[in-house]
């Protein structure tokens, strides 16, 4: 694992150049100190959407970013794939830098994918399916060869002769599996999965989840998949970050973070995944206005262990043991090594 550094260290006082070299040839992406801001949409003032997130994934690896709606992992995923403006930080892809104004050259905008909850707004209404995956395969290899669109309709689990169709002809689950077809076709680098599934009937998100997880798995693609549901994300991904108000406030291997959390807000979101063998914690309210984020630790307004110590000092993302790091001045008690070994 490779030291997580501080978020609230970083900011202005240290160089931006240069702080990701050298990167191990395994990471695949790696991003640094990232921020996004909105304007407020009520009233003055800007929403720090992403406020100073690290992140780095291996190649090959699925990494899941989970938080309530609102806590910006939206706005962090197209940061990365260079769809979203960013006011800092960096983030590099296989070696290229994405540029913050997301002005990406053309062979980058292939190599960074990015699947959004609608699978409709995707594709062209007037194009057929088929045209569609072709023309994903033509911007990559120049021309598509016989059978190529067949292959990957295949490779989705579809029938080739969907091709024919025009996306209003087909479902949402179809046309969620064309869009990953697409994906597919142009071999990227990154793909980043905003709620996949979450658009879908309740009857097939299982089966388009199992399918993405399945050609993860198989095809090595280094993948980011975001959701708002942990029970979702914990079936897919190898590590987890969890993100509350812009913050990353705790990341580990998947296993370690179902079973043995240490912030308080993980361990709230897990105890709410039906047959998490947890008693329910209820987190009480909303949370707050990401303009005007609490002083300290930004979760200590829903949070039952919060100290003065919690007004006063925003505690740092710290690497524990074994990659998993998180934020909190007094966190959930480490699981036994006999709990974490039971089944
Ligand atoms: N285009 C925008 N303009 C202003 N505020 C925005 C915009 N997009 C998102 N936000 C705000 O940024 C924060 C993070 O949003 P988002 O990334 O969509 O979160 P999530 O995907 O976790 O639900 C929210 O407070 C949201 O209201
Ligand atoms: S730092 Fe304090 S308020 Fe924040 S999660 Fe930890 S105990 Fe709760
Ligand atoms: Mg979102």
């Amino acid at each position: 694992m490779i030291p997580l550094r501080q978020p609230t260290m970083r900011r202005s006082e240290e160089p931006e150049v240069g702080t990701l070299e050298p990167m191990p040839p395994e990471i695949a992406l790696a991003a640094e100190g990232v921020e996004v801001q909105y304007r407020a949409r009520h009233g003055r003032g800007s929403v720090r959407a992403v406020d100073g997130v690290d992140l780095q994934v291996r190649r090959g690896e699925t990494v899941g970013i989970v938080g309530e709606s609102g806590s910006g992992k939206s706005t962090l995923g197209r940061a990365l794939v260079g769809l979203e403006r960013r006011q800092g930080g960096r983030i590099v892809v296989d070696g290229a830098e994405v540029p913050p104004d997301g002005a990406l050259a053309r062979a980058q905008r292939l190599d960074l994918q990015m699947i959004f909850q609608d699978p409709f707004s995707s594709l062209n209404p007037r194009r057929r399916l088929g045209d569609a995956v072709a023309q994903a395969v033509r911007a990559r290899d120049g021309d598509v060869p016989e059978g190529r669109v067949a292959e990957l309709l295949q490779q989705v689990g579809l029938d080739p002769h969907i091709a024919h169709r025009y996306p209003h002809e087909a479902s949402g689950g179809q046309l969620q599996r064309v869009v990953i077809a697409r994906v597919l076709a142009t071999r990227p680098k990154l793909i980043v999965a905003d709620e996949p599934v979450s658009a879908l009937d309740v009857s097939v998100q299982a089966q388009v989840l199992n399918l993405f997880a399945d050609l993860c798995e198989e095809l090595s693609l280094t993948t980011v998949f975001i959701s708002h549901d942990l029970a979702v994300v914990r079936h897919i991904a190898d590590r987890i970050a969890v993100m509350y108000l812009g913050r990353i406030v705790e990341t580990a291997p998947a296993e370690q973070l179902i079973a043995a959390p240490r912030h308080p807000y993980t361990e709230a979101l897990l105890t709410a995944v039906p047959g998490a063998g947890r008693e329910r914690i209820l987190l009480q309210g909303d949370p707050p206005d990401p303009s005007a984020p609490p002083s300290g630790c930004r979760f200590r307004t829903r949070c039952g262990r919060a100290t003065e110590l919690c007004a006063e000092q925003e505690p740092l993302l710290e690497a524990a043991e074994d990659g998993h790091a998180f934020a909190c001045h007094h966190p959930v008690e480490a699981a036994s090594p006999a709990v974490l070994a039971a089944p």
